[in-house]
Order: C-alpha cells, then structure tokens, then sequence
C-alpha cells in the first residue's frame, strides 16, 4: 500500500451483523449469502466471516466472482445467479460452482454439451420483474424434468421486486412463484428461496421457502421505512393501512430486534497543504475563488478511483471536525478547505463512523448499495479484525 487511501473493512461488525440477523431469525434453513458486486464492495476475503457466523451458501453473479471466492474458501457451496457462458461449463464445475438455469433455451444448449448428475442446478423463475427466470408453467415444468434427468436439481427460486410493505405486487410475485411450481413435487427439491434482506425483516417466514437470500442486511444496513409518528408519517400509515385492507396484502411488520453496524470505511491522508490567498482560483477552472485567505488540503483520492466528480463540494471528517470539498474532484486528487488545525498526514474520512454510507448515497443521489460498490479494485482494501489489521487485499 503505497498511498495511503483504502477501504476498511471491520470484520468483527460483519460477524456481530450476521449472528443478531441469524439469533432473531432462525425460520430458515439455508441463509445464501449474496456476495456479487465484489461481496457490495467489502471483497472477497469476508466470506469465512460470513462462513463462520452461520451463512451457509453463497450468490455471486458471474464465474470471475465465484472463482475469487474460491481463492479463500473451496467448500461452500457457491450459485452463480446469471447464466455462465457455455464454452466456461467445465470450469465452473470443476470449482463446485451450482448453476442457474433461467431459460429452456440455454438448457438445451446445455444438455448438448454436457450432462452430469454431479451438477447441482437451481432453476429461476421469473415471478415479475422481467430479468432473468421462465415464466410460464408448462415451461418451467419441462425445464424441472430435463433438469432431474441430467443434472441435479438442487433449488428453485426467484426475485422480489419490492420489498412489499403496502403494495400487492409482493403477493401477486409469491402467488406466481407458488403457481409456476405447482405441478413439480417440491419434496424433491433441497432449497426454495425467493426473498432478500427484507423480506426476512419485514415478512413472516415464507411457508414454501426453506431459504433466502441475504445481501445488504449483512453489511449493515436496513433499507425498511422507519416508523414516522408526525403528522404527516401518522397520515401516511392511515393510507398504507386503507391499501393493506383493500388488496388483502399480507402481514408485515417494521419492528425488528435484529442490530446493525456497517463495516464499511473509506480513508485517504493529507498529502499536502496549500495557502490560497484572497481572490486566489482553487482547482480546474475558475469556478471556486477564495472569498478570504484560506488553507486547502489536497488528498490522493480522485475519479480514476472511483470517487466520482458528484462529490464535489460534500462533506468530509478530520481530527473530529467536519470539513467540505472545494474545486472539482480531478483524476487522482481531492481538494479541502482545512483550517490551521489540520497538518500532512493526518487520515481523512470519506466514509465511516462520521460519514455515512447513506449520507453520501443521499448526497449522490443514489443508494447505498451504489456507494459502496462504485470505488475501483485499485483501492487496497484494509481487513481488520479485534483491533488489528488481519489481511489487506491489494
Ligand atoms: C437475485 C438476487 N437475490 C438477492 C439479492 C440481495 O438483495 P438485498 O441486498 O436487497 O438483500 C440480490 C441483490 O441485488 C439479487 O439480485
């Protein structure tokens, strides 16, 4: 690491976030951790912390993904939930990587080229949201039958597209899910899993599920709409609950005991310091004057990194004080108006414990999952654990 911009990943959050999920919800059986997008950007090396606390399967969404967590760990069971080009089969079961069947078409070509009642198989249905699945009964019938005769059908599942707090489209979804498998004997199929981090939060188990699909929950963040007791939050729950009546929507809730942290920091240092004197252009152009003397701190953290040019202006943390970005963010360099108090070297938070993942996704004008995927391999990544840095991935 030769510049001292990273990523810190707390692993001890990470584990503490997967037992309180688990202690308060031990309805299902297989808890698949999702770790595509470079497990949300924490890396791959978080999965024997997501092994060790009770996730028992992974997701990932291509063959490059699945291949690098097998650089840590060979054992888990890992599903590929997109389809993996034909001509790399062999590798993917060489690795023990479960596949997704998502069209008939794709599992003909299959059956073409390979069959092997070693390959475990999970079928995807598509219950609405019009990405990837079968559609159609007749269909995903006939693919369950190709697939017990070549392969191993070891799952079926799909994708909600909400999270079905006050809409029937969560319903109408289970409803079709439970429709396009009712001529399949379920009793033979090991894993059904079709819901995501909410709908562990916010929904009783579902009755045909055994398993589901974690992601953002893991890393500390609980999407669900808070209760508002204003006016305005009172108004909205009468609304909510008039919908709730009049399309039958099925119970939820938004209470939850389940607690989070996030694990996930972004740090550079101070690498120089620059006195601007009144009337003075800071950066490219001539859009930030200095309205009075000022002192500005430039850090090695730019667009090329990931730190798209949208942070202009934001907020950052140093020494317990909040501080802003001034100019624009360049390739490699950020620009901020410090005071006398901040000197060379000093660390600066970007994202952390004073500068949240949310605020900045707010401030982007994007979700949290965006913010945290959205930096460049090129950052190290700093693992730490119990206080001490355990592996950094460069
Ligand atoms: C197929 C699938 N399952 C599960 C997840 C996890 O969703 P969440 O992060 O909301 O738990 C995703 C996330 O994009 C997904 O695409």
């Amino acid at each position: 690491m030769y510049r001292k911009t990273y990523i810190e990943i707390n692993l001890d959050r990470l584990e503490d976030n997967i037992e309180s999920i688990i202690n308060n919800h031990k309805e299902y059986k297989y808890y698949i951790g999702v770790v595509k997008g470079n497990g949300y950007g924490h890396g791959s090396y978080i999965v024997n912390s997501l092994i060790k606390k009770g996730i028992n399967y992974l997701a990932v969404s291509s063959l490059e993904e699945a291949l690098k967590i097998r650089k840590y760990n060979k054992e888990i069971p890992v599903l590929c939930l997109e389809p993996i080009d034909l001509d790399f089969i062999d590798i993917a079961v060489e690795n023990n990587i479960t596949l997704t069947i998502s069209s008939l078409s794709y599992l003909n070509k299959l059956v073409e080229i390979k069959k092997d009642k070693n390959i475990k198989i999970h079928l995807k249905l598509n219950t609405g949201m019009n990405r990837l699945g079968i559609k159609t009964k007749e269909e995903v019938t006939k693919a369950a039958s190709i697939i017990k005769n070549n392969y191993f059908l070891e799952g079926v599942f799909s994708h909600f597209i909400t999270i079905g707090i006050s809409d029937k489209v969560w319903d109408e979804q289970l409803n079709k899910f439970k429709y396009l498998l009712s001529d399949i004997n379920l009793n033979e199929i090991p894993i059904i899993h079709m819901g995501r981090s909410l709908t562990l939060v916010n929904h009783p188990k579902i009755d045909i599920c055994n398993g589901i699909r974690l992601g953002i929950i893991m890393y500390g963040l609980n999407q669900s709409p808070k209760k508002d007791n204003s006016f305005k939050g009172k108004l909205r729950q009468i609304k909510a609950n008039m919908r709730i009546k009049k399309y039958h929507i099925s119970k939820t809730t938004l209470d939850t005991n389940i607690k989070l942290k996030t694990c996930f920091s972004l740090y550079t240092e101070v690498m120089e310091l620059q006195k601007v004197s009144k009337g003075e252009h800071v950066g490219y152009g001539l859009s930030y004057e200095a309205k009075e003397d000022m002192i500005v701190a430039i850090a090695p953290i730019g667009y090329a990194d990931g730190f798209i040019r949208k942070n202009a202006s934001r907020k950052v943390f140093i020494n317990g004080k909040f501080y802003n970005l001034v100019g624009s963010v360049n390739m490699g360099m950020i620009q901020i108006k410090v005071d006398e108090n901040v000197k060379i070297g000093d660390k600066i938070e970007l994202i952390g414990d004073n500068i949240s993942v949310r605020y900045v996704a707010n401030y982007l004008s994007t979700t949290p999952y965006e913010v945290m995927c959205m930096l460049e391999d090129n950052i190290p990544k700093v693992y730490t654990y119990r206080n001490e840095v355990k592996y950094i991935e460069k």
